[in-house]
């Protein structure tokens, strides 16, 4: 608080008391009201000038109730004494006391209460030098409670003649009374006839307090949906006015539909059949009205819809049309209709002219038409083996070869909806003589004399060939594989070359015939080099090589047990004879060949523990 709570003195009055004497009189000062809070305590002053100085002084306070002429004494002050009066409601809670160094008193009151709010009379007596009295009003403030807002739950109708009572408002426990303002968005709202009433109820309460209740009685119009309504209690402080403000609330306002809006939430973009459509259906009114859904064509037949949404699931072209969405009023009976034109589209299946399959001759030409009826553009494209081969739904065959043979799938979508696609298909059969996988048709090979020789033959028609070989100069021959698909068939042989070899391939069917020559020179197979012995002759010779000399090693190891057994009376000697004899040349020869012999024997047994070793393995 910016200034001081417990007294306020507003406005001075000098009041001249009656003076019984021309010569004597006293001039009284008091403050007219004096304002205080609740439970403070209040200083009321009581000034006096005498004009001729007493002998003695006598003061007395009373009070008396506003509105009344009874007056009750509370104090008594002279000389000699200061009593506080018996028995009244200021007993124990009132002091007077002299102010400073003016002629004066101050009368303070303690734990100020409501009912304290009175006159009081300050009379001041002189005996001979005069008398006078003065008053004061003392008023009493406590701010009541904070404002308590309740808007009215129900919807108002702006339909309704007179106003209607919107929310009350109620400020409890304040003194004095206070006051309740209204506003709506900001704005005070002042009592209007006919369009705005304020009924206030004030409650004196045992307490002593007021509480203020105020209910606002208003005209609703549909701008009032989103207005904020409060209320605003004003009240007196010491020396002030305050307000206070209740939050806003705001109203349900009923009003009429005028405009119905019907539109589709979903799919967002085109529609194709098969979708789930949702029609939505708005009014502006409020509450929003029942909503019944009908199609233009059948305005009798309702469809069956929730709050205002129409699910219409698996759409077909028969469900295009114009839809429309009626509300009634129920306050003022006023029929209102929104619609809208729905557009179903469709891709119907493609058909391909020639159907399902054609057969063409080589060299033909032909034209492949592919159509799928739509509500909107479409485009088609034409495939064979995955790749594009042409655009329209046109598709333009010349010629006619084998490679034109197959099945073309022509597609049809629509650009701007992607949904919607669809195609077809055509086989294209190219009927004709063989034809020979390999250009070339004179195939030249070379091949050893009396080897296998594999020759393949690949012919493509329609209708299907048939293989036949014939060869000449080798009777040894066999038909390895034959493998035949729908237009191609193959067939390898595995011929023996037993000489030069001519074989022809033909492939016929009823159109023709196409034939495949292969011509295979034999190559001599051994010559008389060694380089060309084969791996295995080798084997064999060295085989022969080693049993030759096992055969020598053992028939030179029974001569020489012989020869040993036959000289063993010699004994010694006889060894000693053959070292003398030494010196004959011939001799020498024998026994170097018998030198010859062991070492053989020793390098058979390698070579034998070498041929041991592969075959233990
Ligand atoms: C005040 O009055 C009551 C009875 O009314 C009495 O009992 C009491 O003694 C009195 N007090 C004084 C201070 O006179
Ligand atoms: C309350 O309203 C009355 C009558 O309009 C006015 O005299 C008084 O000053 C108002 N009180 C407050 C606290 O505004
Ligand atoms: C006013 O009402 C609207 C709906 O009617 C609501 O969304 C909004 O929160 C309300 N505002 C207040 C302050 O109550
Ligand atoms: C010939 O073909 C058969 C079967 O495909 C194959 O087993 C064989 O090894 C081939 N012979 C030659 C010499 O290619
Ligand atoms: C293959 O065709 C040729 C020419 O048409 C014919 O002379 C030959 O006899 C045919 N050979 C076989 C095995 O059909």
């Amino acid at each position: 608080m910016a200034f001081p709570k417990n007294l306020f003195v507003l406005v001075f009055l000098i009041i001249d008391s009656l003076s019984f004497n021309a010569w004597a009189k006293v001039d009284m000062t008091m403050a007219d009201s004096v304002e205080v809070y609740l439970d403070d305590s209040a200083d009321i002053p009581c000034q006096y000038v005498f004009s001729e100085q007493p002998r003695a002084v006598m003061i007395q306070w009373f009070v008396r109730n506003p509105g009344s002429s009874n007056r009750e004494r509370i104090y008594y002050g002279d000389d000699t004494q200061q009593i506080v009066d018996n028995g009244t409601d200021f007993m124990g809670r009132i002091t007077v006391s002299d102010i400073g160094d003016k002629m004066g008193v101050l009368l303070t009151i303690q734990d100020v209460q409501l009912s304290d709010e009175r006159e009081f009379f300050c009379q001041v007596n002189g005996m001979a030098a005069g008398n006078g009295e003065g008053k004061t009003h003392l008023r009493v403030f406590d701010p009541p409670e904070a404002p308590i807002i309740e808007g009215v739950l129900a919807g108002i109708s702006v339909t309704n003649e007179l106003p209607s009572k919107i929310a009350s408002c109620e400020a409890r426990n304040g003194f004095p009374k206070p006051n309740i303002t209204w506003y709506r968005d900001s704005n005070p709202l002042n009592p209007t006839h006919g369009k705005i009433n304020v009924v206030t109820l004030v409650t004196w309460e045992s307490s002593g307090f007021y509480s203020v209740q105020s209910d606002l009685q208003y005209k609703v119009s549909k701008e009032d949906k989103d207005a904020l309504f409060s209320c605003e209690v004003s009240y007196y402080v010491p020396g002030a006015a305050r307000t206070a403000e209740s939050k806003g609330i705001n109203i349900t306002v009923h009003y009429p539909t005028a405009v119905v809006k019907l539109w589709m939430e979903s799919p967002q973009a085109l529609v194709k059949e098969g979708d789930t459509v949702e029609l939505r259906c708005q009014g502006d009114g409020n509450p929003p009205p029942p909503y019944t859904f009908n199609r233009e064509q059948e305005p009798e037949t309702t469809l069956e819809a929730r709050d205002g949404k129409l699910v219409l699931k698996e759409v077909t072209r028969g469900d295009s049309g114009v839809y429309q969405c009626r509300s009634l009023d129920l306050d003022t009976y006023e029929e209102v209709m929104g619609d809208m034109q729905l557009n179903v589209h469709y891709l119907d299946p493609a058909v391909v002219v020639p159907k399902d399959s054609e057969v063409m001759f080589k060299g033909e030409s032909l034209t492949a038409t592919c159509n799928a009826l739509s509500s909107l553009e479409t485009a088609t494209v034409w495939f064979k083996d995955r790749q594009r081969v042409g655009t329209g739904h046109v598709l333009l065959l010349q010629d006619a070869t084998y490679s034109t043979a197959g099945e073309y799938v022509c597609e049809v979508t629509v650009p701007s909806l992607p949904g919607l696609h669809t195609s077809g298909s055509v086989h294209i059969i190219v009927q004709g003589a063989p034809q020979m996988k390999d250009s070339d048709r004179e195939v030249e090979m070379e091949q050893g004399l009396g080897k296998w020789v594999n020759l393949s033959c690949e012919a493509h028609a329609h209708p299907l060939p048939s293989i036949s070989w014939s060869f000449s100069g080798s009777q040894s021959w066999r038909e390895v594989l034959t493998r035949a698909n729908e237009h191609n068939i193959i067939s390898l042989v595995s011929v023996k070359v037993t000489s030069d070899v001519t074989a022809l391939c033909n492939a016929t069917n009823e159109m023709g015939t196409e034939t495949k020559s292969f011509s295979i020179r034999a190559i001599p197979m051994v010559t008389s080099t060694a380089p060309y012995l084969p791996a295995e002759g080798n084997g064999v010779i060295i085989v022969v090589i080693i049993l030759c000399i096992l055969l020598l090693a053992i028939l030179g190891s029974v001569l020489y047990f012989l020869h040993k057994k036959g000289k063993i009376p010699c004994g010694r000697s006889g060894k000693q004879e053959i070292t003398k004899e030494n010196a004959n040349k011939d001799e020498i020869v024998v026994e170097m060949k018998t030198d010859t012999k062991t070492e053989d024997t020793v390098l058979l047994k390698g070579v034998n523990g070498d041929k041991n070793g592969p075959s233990n393995q």
